[in-house]
């Protein structure tokens, strides 16, 4: 490991963060707000985040993909759809963590041409705003990243594996090897 970005501790502080903006949002609302985590990353961050987000919420998920490795290939895949009618809803799209946007920003659309819901609200663990290659603001973010540096842990992967790593960290490459090698493995 080459360093820990954020630590559990970090993290969670982080999470409360974001969760106390959101019931700021919402604690008036007489409509209740639909939560949709974007699988797989946003689990880990989904579940700290409703722990602590203690009013009236709907949840519901969707997943897409458009990593390879550890680079977006800028061609997203709708790979599970929601559940729920969130037509006239308020909907919250939880993340993991934006980096070009490309993958928000085609569900943002796809969500306001295929369900027309009253509000998105975005919300990223991370955002790694100097990366955006597309025009997307995230409205709650849990921490800005500066650095192009590709992360694992709390949900982030590396082909599929690592998600459950407690903590956000670099890997250095005698690690990506040893994964690379315990992949092939199980190909
Ligand atoms: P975007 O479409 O380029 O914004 O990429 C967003 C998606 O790429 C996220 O939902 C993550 O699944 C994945 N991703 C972006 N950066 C990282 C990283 O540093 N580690 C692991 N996955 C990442
Ligand atoms: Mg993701």
């Amino acid at each position: 490991m080459k360093e820990i970005v954020l630590n559990e501790q970090e993290i969670q502080d982080a999470v409360k963060r974001v969760a106390e903006k959101l019931k700021e949002k919402f604690k008036d609302s007489k409509s209740i707000p639909v939560f949709i985590g974007v699988l797989k990353g946003a689990m880990p961050f989904m579940m700290d985040l409703l722990k602590y987000y203690d009013l009236p919420l709907v949840e519901d998920f969707i997943q897409v993909s458009s990593y390879d490795g550890t680079s977006s290939t800028g061609v997203i895949h709708l790979k599970k759809d929601i559940t729920e009618n969130v037509k006239n809803k308020d909907i919250v799209i939880i993340e993991d963590i934006v980096d070009t946007g490309t993958t928000l920003s085609y569900l943002k659309q796809y969500f306001k041409i295929k369900y027309q819901p009253k509000s998105i609200t975005i919300v990223s663990f991370l955002d790694k705003k100097p990366l955006r290659k597309v025009d997307l603001e995230v409205d709650i973010a849990g921490v800005a990243l500066t650095k192009n540096q590709f992360l694992v842990g709390y949900g982030l992967d590396y082909n599929e594996i690592k998600r459950n790593t407690p903590y956000i960290f670099i890997p250095d490459e005698e690690e990506i090897d040893s994964w690379n090698k315990l992949l092939k493995e199980n190909e």
